[in-house]
């Protein structure tokens, strides 16, 4: 029964990502978020690349995705060199109606919100048990990357600001994670989150405070997956 259940999941998200990838034109400069979601995107891009032979280039968020990518044949770019994205595509943790998003729960928030705010247009592939009506439900917590030095410091603010800090402890490492970034992540449960983009800029006022998962008024559309259909959700 879990197994079926997890193949219709990974079936749904494939079927987002396909959408996604149907935005993608010639000479294109993509963003490429992180995560098992987008991984069936930078697939199908690859497979446009080598079929189609289609033209693009792509700025990766995180070790992972420029793995994949280079796995899959995409050419890989720099911000340095395309400073302006044409269409990124990513995964969220969590997203409203509104389209606000919790991201960062693979710990490569900061490089995501880089290429997400560079890019002009910005899609967002999801499964349908990540929409949620609020931020935070279901005990959601709200990863933020930090830098080593001030964690301390971080953790007690966030604590102020009626989070609940943990460290994120690694899976195969002892200890904390480190990110691609050489920082750490310190995911805090606010509970529901009303006002994301105040929070956001309280907890982003932090010294130390690197970045924070909340990614508001960023999306442009996102392509939310059940069983049978792909939803699509835009402003
Ligand atoms: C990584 C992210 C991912 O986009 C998010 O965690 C969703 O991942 P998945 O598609 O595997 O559920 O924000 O930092």
């Amino acid at each position: 029964m879990k197994a079926n259940t997890d193949l219709l999941i990974q079936e749904a998200k494939k079927n987002a990502a396909l959408q996604a990838i149907k935005h993608v034109k010639d000479n294109f400069i993509v963003g490429l978020g992180s995560g098992t979601t987008v991984a069936f995107a930078i697939e199908a891009l690859g497979k446009r690349v080598k079929e189609e032979k289609l033209r693009v280039m792509g700025i990766p968020s995180s070790y992972q995705a420029f793995q994949l990518a280079i796995q899959q044949g995409i050419q890989i770019t720099t911000l340095d060199e395309h400073p302006i994205i044409d269409i990124t595509i990513d995964g969220a943790d969590q997203i409203t109606p509104k389209l606000d998003l919790i991201k960062g729960m693979g710990a490569a928030l900061v490089r995501e919100k880089i290429v997400a705010t560079a890019s002009k247009y910005n899609i967002i592939i999801v499964d349908k048990s990540k929409r949620v009506n609020v931020l935070g439900e279901n005990n959601q917590a709200v990863p933020i990357e930090v830098l080593p030095f001030a964690l301390s410091l971080v953790k007690n603010k966030i604590a102020d600001l009626g989070g609940n800090p943990v460290v994120r402890e690694g899976k195969g490492k002892l200890g904390p994670i480190i990110t691609d970034n050489g920082n750490m992540i310190i995911d805090a449960n606010f509970g529901l989150i009303q006002n994301p983009q105040d929070l956001a800029i309280k907890v982003k006022n932090i010294p130390g405070v690197v970045e924070t998962g909340f990614f508001v008024d960023l999306t442009n559309i996102a392509y939310i997956a059940t069983e049978n259909r792909v939803e699509q959700l835009q402003k």
